[in-house]
């Protein structure tokens, strides 16, 4: 390769991410390096997917220089470890001014870490947030990049080039600077895991209580698609109600242990909610029900040991069908509430500066939690950038008026039937905890000043108090 056909972008990890990002790129005319550890993996690249803008390298010493300077190096290797294992390797070939991109889902504190170390060698380092699995790698992610801002707009061609488009808008924006655009990622998954158990619980409510088949689950699933439940994980639920099973005959969905995994980006978020002081617990929920839902030996003695009530089905199936998609709908909002909420507290503890309505608009398209659903919420911080909590923007509040009975109905419907439903459960409590005059932390504080002199506030007057609790056992 000589200099005037240098590659504009370098990509190590050629794994179903790496490569689908590396082909993207290279249909959009940029000249795209790529390296794997694994030679074969390259080799095997190259063989299914020869393209003339996709060049393949063995060392990595060859790769740093196939690129144009400043170089960009997107890794899209595994997130921990084995980041660092690369970023090693890579930066004593590199020079002052190169880029280095994370497209994992790394955690965002090692991506400050990061960005720190590569800063005292003169290297920038952009941890990117990309989201919609192979699909979106390959015809259009959504793109989240953290970092100096100086060297995103180096990459910036490349990346909203490479970005899906809603309305014609590029689904990637700068986030903010260090690991804000991981952080943004993190939080859209634990978005992610929550909008997955409000369907799942969905299901299970429609399925025992509606008494609905697999066929008819898929054709409500697809009309629930037609309206303001329009998004990409409903379109591919109504899908997956119609698959059939290769091996078994019947539908796929019968025959798929009930367990689910993960791989920690939804548990990350709950566990920095938690230090932050913010209220995730709809996806800490979803995490818990992960969690519980891999304990299947335990789960089977529980089931035979420990009786629940009988399930009373639906008179008015049709009626039970819509009380769970404004159920499902008003779980939503809360949902993205918490979220959104966790990334607003994110940006003023770490100085970033999010702008949450571009959040919003970049997640439109793209992403696993693409929605209608995020034009509203792109609308709602467009007219006020400091709405604070969801449900205070008079769209959303006002559909919370409309849908909370049947939120309330659909949580009674599946804790009367022994039917759980955490998800849903949290929405309807979150919602209480907040709009509630009375929470009950009056006796917390009381208990406290009680046995710890832990001191109470009144709300008659400012100040701290003790008090001396005449407690005795008689009393
Ligand atoms: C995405 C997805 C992607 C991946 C999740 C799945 O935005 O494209 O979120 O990042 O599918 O990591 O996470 P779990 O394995 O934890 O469910």
């Amino acid at each position: 390769m000589n200099t005037s056909q240098k590659s504009h972008i370098g990509i190590i990890g050629l794994s179903v991410m790496g490569r689908s990002l590396a082909l993207n790129m290279a249909d959009h005319g940029f000249k795209v390096s790529g390296y794997n550890r694994s030679a074969s993996v390259t080799e095997q690249v190259m063989e299914d997917h020869p393209h003339k803008n996709l060049f393949p390298f063995y060392s990595l010493e060859e790769f740093v220089n196939s690129l144009e300077r400043p170089r960009k190096v997107m890794l899209m290797i595994q997130a921990g470890a084995p980041v660092d294992a690369v970023i090693d390797q890579l930066v004593p070939l590199l020079e002052q001014g190169d880029i280095v991109m994370d497209g994992g889902n790394s955690f965002f504190e090692d991506t400050r870490r990061r960005s720190n170390a590569l800063a005292e060698a003169g290297i920038h380092y952009l941890g990117v947030g990309i989201s919609g699995g192979e699909e979106g790698a390959r015809f259009g992610p959504s793109i989240m990049p953290g970092g100096e801002e100086s060297a995103y707009q180096a990459v910036r061609p490349i990346l909203e080039a490479i970005a899906a488009k809603a309305m014609g808008e590029p689904c990637c924006a700068y986030i903010g600077p260090d690991g804000a655009g991981h952080y943004v990622k993190m939080v859209h998954n634990g978005i992610e895991y929550a909008d997955m158990q409000l369907i799942a619980e969905a299901y299970l409510l429609l399925k025992y209580v509606g008494n609905f088949s697999n066929f008819e689950l898929a054709d409500i699933f697809r009309e629930w698609n037609q309206g303001e439940l329009k998004s990409y994980l409903i379109g591919i639920t109504a899908g997956i109600f119609r698959e059939a099973d290769d091996l078994d005959g019947g539908q796929l969905i019968d025959r798929i242990l009930d367990s689910a995994r993960q791989k920690g980006t939804g548990r990350w978020a709950s566990i920095e909610s938690l230090k932050q002081g913010v209220d995730i617990s709809m996806i800490t929920s979803a995490c818990g029900a992960r969690i519980l839902s891999n304990h299947l030996d335990e789960r089977k003695m529980a089931s035979a040991q420990i009786e629940g009530p009988g399930i009373l089905q639906a008179d008015d199936r049709a009626a039970f069908a819509e009380t769970v998609r404004r159920a499902l709908y008003a779980g939503k909002i809360i949902a993205y509430a918490q979220g959104f909420s966790l990334m607003q507290d994110a940006s003023e503890r770490y100085g970033w500066n999010l702008d949450l309505g571009t959040i919003a608009s970049i997640f439109r398209a793209g992403c696993i939690i693409q929605a209608v659903f995020l034009g509203d919420i792109t609308k709602a911080y467009e007219a006020d950038s400091n709405a604070g909590n969801l449900m205070f923007n008079p769209f959303f509040g006002n559909r919370i008026n409309e849908y909370q009975d049947s939120l309330r109905c659909a949580v009674s419907t599946g804790v009367l039937n022994g039917l759980p439903v955490p998800a849903l459960s949290q929405a309807a409590s979150y919602l209480d905890a907040f709009r509630s005059p009375a929470s009950g932390a009056n006796l917390i504080q009381a208990q406290r000043d009680c046995f710890g002199a832990h001191t109470y506030e009144r709300n008659d007057r400012p100040g701290s108090f003790h008090h001396e609790w005449r407690i005795t056992d008689d009393n």
